[in-house]
């Protein structure tokens, strides 16, 4: 049986991301372009093999790795929407979960909403070509519970809307995204249920 996951909006997994990254990572360089960064939500893209370990690709080859994002956040920065992820092949509501951890800890907390009838309508495209449907925070209902990420490997969900509160201190996020569809969020967490803590 299927288990349901509607109320949940995020799930720690038991991956040690310490070793997700190639041995020539270099956090501090990544940080300095990220600060510079000029998109309105700033971010850095890297293809998986530029930057993943072999570990990391091995431990969720099912799951298809596809590419990593790192969004940085000033401190205090609050951004007026919440969006959701939406399929950059097809604009459908697909791409359901991400896997997120944040490279130092803050007070930062993730936070999500309720999906908007209609959201066919809001579609868009970043710059960097990224699908997504933005609306306003004031027009949208609070959903569950919120997530301070920390250093820890965890799965998010991105088909509804979600967004970031920050706290004092800047905010780098890392995102890895899989080419691995599910059709729902509840489908998605029961195949991913092998890595929960
Ligand atoms: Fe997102």
């Amino acid at each position: 049986m299927v288990k349901k996951f509607d109320d949940i909006n995020f799930i720690r997994l038991n991956f040690d991301v310490t070793n997700a990254f190639q041995k020539s990572f270099d956090y501090k360089k990544l940080l300095a372009r990220a600060r510079t960064e000029t998109f309105t939500i700033p971010r850095v893209f890297f293809e998986k093999t530029d930057i993943l370990s072999e570990s990391f690709l091995k431990t969720f080859e099912k799951f298809e790795p596809a590419s990593i994002l790192f969004f940085y956040r000033k401190p205090n920065y609050q951004h007026f929407g919440a969006h959701i992820d939406l399929n950059n092949k097809t604009n459908k509501n697909d791409s359901v979960y991400a896997i997120n951890w944040l490279l130092e800890d803050d007070e930062s907390e993730m936070i999500w909403y309720k999906l908007p009838p209609n959201w066919e309508e809001g579609l868009k495209h970043t710059e960097i070509g990224s699908a997504y449907a933005e609306w306003d925070i004031k027009n949208l209902t609070e959903h569950g519970k919120r997530c301070n990420i920390k250093n820890i490997c965890t799965l998010v969900r991105v088909d509804i809307p979600h967004n970031v509160y920050m706290g004092a201190k800047e905010r780098l996020s890392v995102s890895v995204r899989f080419n691995r569809k599910f059709e729902n969020w509840d489908q998605c967490c029961n195949y991913f249920s092998n890595y929960f803590i």
